[in-house]
């Protein structure tokens, strides 16, 4: 029986890895430097909340949960530099109210840093319950951001 050619296979992933990667390529010329880093940042606090999560319990060796929180913790503490006045623009869904009403985005900024510090603490003590608790309240801190401060997706 003939086989599909290993280059006919090699080009068609070629194609596919432009087709997915096309838009991305796009968007990261777009966005200023300073954008693509808080974003990097929010996409941390997503990827550690859920290894928080996936490592709470049997699945994981101990202290992994706790790993996830403090690299958590970390990324909210440099949070607070990551929107420099002017830093809104092309790529960016950060609104203009961040630096209008800048006491109020610090406190946001403030609840998350303060949520987080409690999700390290639960996480040292194994308690899944408490664990599971403050991973709420740190999730109530995103949606209390975004609310006033995001803007709606491209
Ligand atoms: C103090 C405000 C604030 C907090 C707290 C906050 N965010 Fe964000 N987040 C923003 C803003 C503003 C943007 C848009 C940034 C931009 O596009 O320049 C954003 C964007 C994002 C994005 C899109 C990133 C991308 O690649 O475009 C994700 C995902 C996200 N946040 C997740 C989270 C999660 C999860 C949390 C809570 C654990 C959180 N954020 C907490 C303000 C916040």
């Amino acid at each position: 029986m003939k086989q599909p050619s290993h280059k006919l296979l090699t080009a068609f992933g070629l194609a596919a890895a432009f087709a997915l990667g096309g838009p991305a390529v796009v968007q990261a010329q777009d966005a200023s430097p300073v954008v693509e880093y808080r974003k990097s940042l929010m996409q941390a606090f997503r990827t550690h909340m859920g290894g928080v999560r996936a490592a709470t319990g049997e699945a994981a060796p101990i202290g992994h949960a706790e790993h996830h929180a403090v690299a958590f913790e970390r990324m909210s503490q440099a949070l607070a530099n990551a929107f420099p006045a002017g830093s809104a623009g092309p790529g960016s869904r950060a609104l203009p109210a961040i630096w209008d009403n800048r006491d109020d985005f610090m406190d946001k900024v403030s609840l998350i840093q303060q949520a987080s510090a409690r999700l390290v603490t639960a996480t040292r003590s194994g308690d899944a319950e408490a664990i599971g608790t403050a991973l709420q309240a740190v999730q109530g801190t995103c949606g209390s951001c975004h609310q006033p401060y995001r803007g709606p997706a491209n």
